[in-house]
């Protein structure tokens, strides 16, 4: 059988993503039981993070710990990765060692090289363009407080980074509507942005993006890499944080969600993320079990 990669959303079909989100909540429910269900005995995921993480890292890590396998974190500061051996190189000999490679890393052409020369299935970690993992724990956790997402809409406030992209890939998949509102600059990139059709709508204003909607979502205003623009996206992302009074134009039984880390009094107030709307907390805990279905589906 080929080997499957999961570089972007796109690499799913609808029907896979359904299947994949399913999956997430039957395997949350056997770990609740305390169940020993062991799919990847002996099987290694290499995990190489030119990133900060805490969520990706610990959810893959203990997701092959619990499936009876295992994982290995490799940094750039204690493996050649960060002394410029090449990725061609470094994909053949980890190939060789380990039966699937997750990467978090700055470009996305990073990943695609990769998996040209993995012969083992890539996981995408997070790159500057999409952040497909997170958008499998977001489902799973739309699903399990709301049922099906499709023809409901979503407002995505704030960058048009990483996150926006792979909601765009999400939306496409599961047809829903998204409404993106961001900063003039700042907006998703076109032609992503494109392929989802008629389904996404620019904003430039936040109330209007969020006005009757069902979900609404933000994230950091400088991602990981953009440290140094924090001040001067401050200043032009003021009018986009989520607050109370954003939120109250959504539908009232509308839900938030924020991938994490969360930078309460920017993006998000205290009163909305701490809030009964907000299911950041499930959201997170779904990136073990959406994850664990994705090593299943790609490594079992
Ligand atoms: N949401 C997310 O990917 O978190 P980490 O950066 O902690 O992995
Ligand atoms: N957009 C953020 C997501 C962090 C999980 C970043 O890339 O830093």
């Amino acid at each position: 059988m080929a080997i499957r990669h999961f570089l972007t959303l796109q690499d799913l079909s609808s029907d896979e993503f359904r299947q994949l989100i399913d999956r997430a909540i039957e395997l949350k429910a056997i770990q609740k039981e305390g169940r020993i269900f062991e799919p990847l005995k002996n099987k290694v995921l290499g995990m190489i993070f030119e990133k900060s993480s805490t969520r990706t890292r610990v959810s893959f890590e203990a997701g092959m710990i619990q499936f009876g396998g295992h994982a290995i974190f490799l940094s750039p500061d204690h493996s050649q990765v960060g002394r410029g051996e090449e990725i061609a190189d470094t994909a053949r000999v980890l190939s060789g060692m380990v039966d699937g490679i997750m990467v978090r890393t700055f470009e996305h052409d990073i990943v695609e090289e990769f998996a040209r020369y993995a012969t083992i299935p890539v996981i995408n970690g997070l790159t500057d363009t999409y952040h497909p993992c997170q958008l499998l724990a977001d489902m799973q956790t739309w699903q399990e407080h709301r049922g099906s997402i499709a023809g409901r809409t979503v407002a995505y406030i704030g960058d048009g980074n990483n996150m926006c992209h792979s909601y765009i890939n999400a939306a496409i998949l599961l047809d829903f509507h998204l409404r993106i509102a961001s900063p003039k600059g700042y907006m998703p990139d076109q032609e992503i942005v494109a392929r989802g059709g008629e389904r996404i709508k620019l904003y430039s204003s936040a109330a209007e993006a969020v006005t009757g909607a069902d979900l609404v979502v933000t994230d950091v205003w400088a991602s990981m890499g953009q440290e140094e623009e924090a001040e001067e996206r401050a200043k032009t992302f003021a009018p986009y944080q989520v607050n109370a009074g954003l939120m109250a134009l959504a539908k009232p039984d509308a839900l938030f969600m924020h991938c994490l880390p969360a930078h309460r009094g920017e993006e998000v107030t205290s009163d909305v993320i701490d809030s009964e709307q907000s299911v950041v907390w499930d959201e997170a805990e779904n990136r073990l079990h959406a994850q664990k279905a994705l090593l299943e589906f790609l490594m079992a």
